[in-house]
């Protein structure tokens, strides 16, 4: 079936359902939500049979859902309403959440019932659940909407024919004061409760610590801290980028926060936004057992895991210097197999974009961040005493994909989503060895393709290129398990000595036919092009992404209707 997609954003969302519509056949054409007639002429273009609205969050025309039938995803429970489902089932503590797939008609959210999944909840983020929980249940409803659409047999439900009776009802936008948090008494868990339900968007808005500050500040990244101590509200240590504020009963590390009135008025390090404030705090970075950590080593039989979850996968200079110390400290310890763990939500997003725009200059921060990136990459592939595994328990993008290849094995499971390219990002190069690993593991007219497309790919596909290894799971549930089994498994296997020898004489091979530092030189004269060259494309797409500025148009990779020739990829034209 031809199937467009109106959405707000290509979000994460959005991609996985992109590749898994495309793996069963259909041909997806995608349009941003920028305006009616713009939806109006993407309909008329393409002529779908069917309309799927991912994430939207305005009502679609009724021009167009009179004309084709529009299913539209909507992150709450069979009956539930309105525009803040994910942040009310936190803060409302439902055990069970779900995903609903209605039919649009002129009540939002409020069409017949083409699908619908459940879940259990966890305590997590909204991001974070929506882009695994959210987002896998959405794959299963839409697939299934879309089959019995196609089927032609099945007859959406009316909401009101529903039985049993509907768990969900209509419930209005979430606002500040639904979730400010009364630090004299909320204990940690409603503390963390109200953080998470506005976490990665709007922010929890804290009155008492912006007070406090002299900052308007949002808070965002909270963990539980149960050894801190004092007055509740108040900061009393920091710990790493993070910083610990005093509850009823402990304490919670906030690692990221928003300083509305600042210049860079998005999420930066706590440590960071708070400056002198943070520097005069106890500082609690080596205790064992209540740190705010982002990098840790663990070893096992033979097998070292280094974990890395780095907010939003953003990968800043500091983060990469200590992940490569980490890294060759775990080295030294002389396991015979390490697993590069990445986050739970992201493996690794590349650089971090939110740093390089808070830099007084962001072109040399670029440029140190791509080379302490580069410096990770190249120590992995330089290791030869061990073998190395990349296991994707969350997404990856861009340089953070090719840096998990790396890597001799990537294994993932069969939830993540790969976006294999730069380009997006104002048409960056893009380093991190990429131009010597992507041949090596999937050819060169396949890497060609790959970059110039431009396009997320389902973990199906990205095993078909040659991206990933392995799938060891069908979802996330289990995946870390299975890497622990598997690496145990390979540390033990009686042909690893000989794995590791064809390993060293692979480098040595490769080292003589063309020296890493050769291919790192060339990939580092085009970004330094895109850094500091008359171009300002790359500067201007970090300023947008950061700042979160909407998209006036739909890039061509994704909107084929608007090509000229459909049938062809979009040419890279670099
Ligand atoms: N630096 C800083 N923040 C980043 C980031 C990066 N490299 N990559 C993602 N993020 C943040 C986003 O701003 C967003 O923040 P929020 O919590 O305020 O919403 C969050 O991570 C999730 O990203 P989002 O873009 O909403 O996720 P997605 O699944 O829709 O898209 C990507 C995933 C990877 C396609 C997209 O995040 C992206 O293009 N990132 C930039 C990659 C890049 O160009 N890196 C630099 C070159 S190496």
């Amino acid at each position: 079936m031809r199937i467009l997609f109106i959405t707000h954003s290509f979000n994460s969302l959005a991609q996985r359902l992109f590749a898994a519509l495309r793996e069963a056949g259909h041909r997806v054409s995608i349009e941003f939500d920028i305006n009616d007639p713009t939806s109006i002429e993407a309909v008329d273009l393409f002529r779908p049979d069917l309309v799927v609205a991912p994430f939207l969050k305005r009502a679609i025309p009724g021009r167009i859902w009179r004309s084709t039938p529009c299913l539209i995803v909507h992150p709450g429970v069979i009956g539930d309403r309105g525009p803040s489902a994910l942040d009310w089932a936190i803060l409302n503590q439902e055990s069970t959440w779900g995903v609903t797939v209605l039919q649009a008609n002129e009540v939002m959210d409020g069409g017949a019932i083409w699908a619908s999944e459940t879940f259990t909840t966890r305590g997590a983020s909204k991001s974070s659940l929506y882009r695994t929980e959210v987002t896998s249940a959405a794959v299963t409803a839409v697939t299934q909407a879309v089959a019995r659409f196609e089927g032609q047999q099945f007859q959406p439900q009316p909401l009101k024919t529903v039985t049993p009776p509907v768990s969900g009802r209509e419930r209005p936008l979430a606002r500040q004061a639904d979730r400010a948090i009364d630090w004299s008494i909320d204990e940690t868990s409603a503390v963390l409760r109200k953080i998470r339900s506005a976490d990665g968007f709007p922010g929890l808005r804290d009155a008492a610590l912006g007070a406090a500050t002299g900052k308007d500040l949002y808070l965002y990244d909270a963990h539980p801290a149960p050894t801190l101590a004092g007055t509740p509200g108040t900061l009393v240590a920091r710990s790493g980028e993070a910083v610990g504020v005093a509850t009823v009963d402990g304490g919670i590390w906030l690692g990221r926060l928003r300083d509305r009135q600042s210049d860079h008025n998005f999420k930066l390090p706590a440590v960071q936004v708070l400056g002198a404030r943070a520097a005069g705090l106890e500082d609690r970075s080596q205790d064992e057992a209540d740190a705010y950590r982002d990098i840790h080593y663990v070893e096992r039989e033979g097998v070292g895991f280094l974990h890395f979850p780095f907010y939003n996968g953003a990968m800043s200079t500091d983060r990469c210097e200590r992940l490569l110390s980490a890294y060759q400290e775990a080295v030294a310890s002389g396991p015979r197999v390490i697993v590069l763990c990445g986050g739970p939500d992201f493996w690794s997003n590349g650089m971090d974009l939110n740093q390089i725009e808070a830099a007084d200059s962001a072109a040399d921060e670029s440029w140190r961040n791509i080379n302490a990136i580069d410096d990770i990459s190249e120590a992995i592939i330089r290791t030869t005493d061990c073998l190395t595994v990349a296991a994707l328990r969350g997404n990856a993008g861009a340089g953070g994909v090719f840096l998990a290849r790396a890597a001799d094995e990537v294994w993932s499971h069969d939830e993540v989503t790969l976006n294999p390219h730069y380009k997006d990002m104002g048409n960056l190069f893009g380093s991190e060895y990429w131009t010597y690993l992507l041949p090596r593991c999937c050819g060169e007219e396949q890497s060609s393709q790959i970059m110039a497309a431009r396009l997320p790919v389902g973990i199906a596909e990205a095993q078909s290129l040659g991206l990933v290894d392995r799938s060891l799971t069908p979802c996330r549930i289990g995946f870390l398990s299975a890497v622990e089994h598997e690496a145990a498994a390979l540390a033990q296997a009686g042909d690893l000595d000989a794995r590791l020898q064809a390993k060293r004489e692979r480098r040595e091979h490769d080292e003589a036919q063309k020296p890493l530092n050769e291919f790192r030189a060339e990939e580092l004269a085009r970004m330094r092009t895109n850094f500091y060259g008359f171009d300002p494309s790359y500067h201007i797409a970090r300023y947008n992404f950061v700042h979160k500025i909407p998209r006036s148009r739909t890039p061509l990779t994704i909107a084929e209707h608007r090509r000229r020739n459909p049938d062809l990829p979009v040419r890279d034209v670099s």
